[in-house]
């Protein structure tokens, strides 16, 4: 069998839509559009004002939207609930929603670990399994009830030193994609775990040319992630470890 060349009315969730990895990968599904026939997406993030431009632009795209300023750390259920409540199903979650503190080890504050993790564990955990929950009452299409990717990082493998918290948290979202994907074979649900290295993004701040000069680009891993969802049902990518040509930084 091969892959589809169309898949129609899918319909998409992307946390973390404003900026950085989540707004490359909403662009990069409008690049493909014609793929996807009849697409919805739906756009997270907290800061209303980065929604609405690219909730323009995917309109005059021919692409139906949905915006959802609503914070991942207070309230992730309702995220999954408003787009289950307008459009009945989920087909795609890309969750790219999340935040980082950095510095020595000695010098987090509590508030800091509550930051992070609020956001990047408890927040992505409760996402996940009301998307799962979902995704599995679903009929399939393509032969999925769904596929979820989550962006953690590099950092979900391996220690960066200013970046305790960070890496906790990331280690967490990781583990958590590993234990889900038990269910979520049997329920035909795919999980993609994108390990992405340094990409510039507002998450950095500013950042010397010098630096920016070995970063990735957005683009570099929103792509990729974009073609991971078009591959023939029967099989699944697992891991997406993608970063900068001259190493980590
Ligand atoms: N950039 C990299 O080099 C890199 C590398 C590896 C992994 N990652 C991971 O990739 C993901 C995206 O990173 P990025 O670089 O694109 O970051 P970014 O440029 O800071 O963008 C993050 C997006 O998430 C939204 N967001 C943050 N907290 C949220 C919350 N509580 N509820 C809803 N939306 C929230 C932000 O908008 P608001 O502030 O308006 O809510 C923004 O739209 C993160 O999980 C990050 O850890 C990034």
């Amino acid at each position: 069998m091969k892959s589809p060349a169309l898949f129609e009315d899918m319909n998409v969730l992307v946390t973390g839509a404003g900026k950085g990895l989540g707004r490359a990968v909403v662009e990069a599904l409008l690049d493909r559009r014609e793929r996807f026939p009849r697409m919805r997406i739906a756009l997270n993030a907290r800061s209303e004002s980065d929604l609405t431009g690219l909730a323009d632009l995917a309109r005059n795209s021919g692409v139906e939207t949905l915006t959802l300023p609503m914070d991942l750390a207070r309230d992730p259920v309702s995220i999954v609930e408003s787009v289950r409540k307008s459009w009945g199903r989920i087909d795609i979650l890309i969750h790219s929603a999340g935040v980082g503190r950095f510095g020595d080890f000695g010098t987090y504050t509590r508030e800091d670990v509550e930051f992070v993790t609020r956001t990047n564990v408890e927040g992505t955990f409760l996402l996940l399994q009301e998307t799962f929950n979902l995704m599995k009452v679903q009929e399939p299409r393509y032969g999925l009830r769904g596929q979820i990717q989550v962006i953690t990082s590099v950092a979900a493998e391996k220690p960066f030193e200013h970046s305790a918290v960070y890496c906790m948290s990331k280690f967490a979202q990781r583990g958590l994609l590993e234990v889900m994907r038990i269910p979520a074979a049997k329920e035909r649900i795919r999980i993609l775990d994108v390990r992405s290295g340094a990409a510039f993004t507002p998450m950095w701040g500013p950042v010397d040319p010098g630096m920016q000069a070995r970063m990735m680009k957005p683009s570099d891993v929103a792509g990729p992630m974009v073609d991971a969802l078009l591959i023939d049902a029967r099989a699944t990518v697992e891991t997406l470890t993608i970063r900068p040509i001259g190493g980590d930084i």
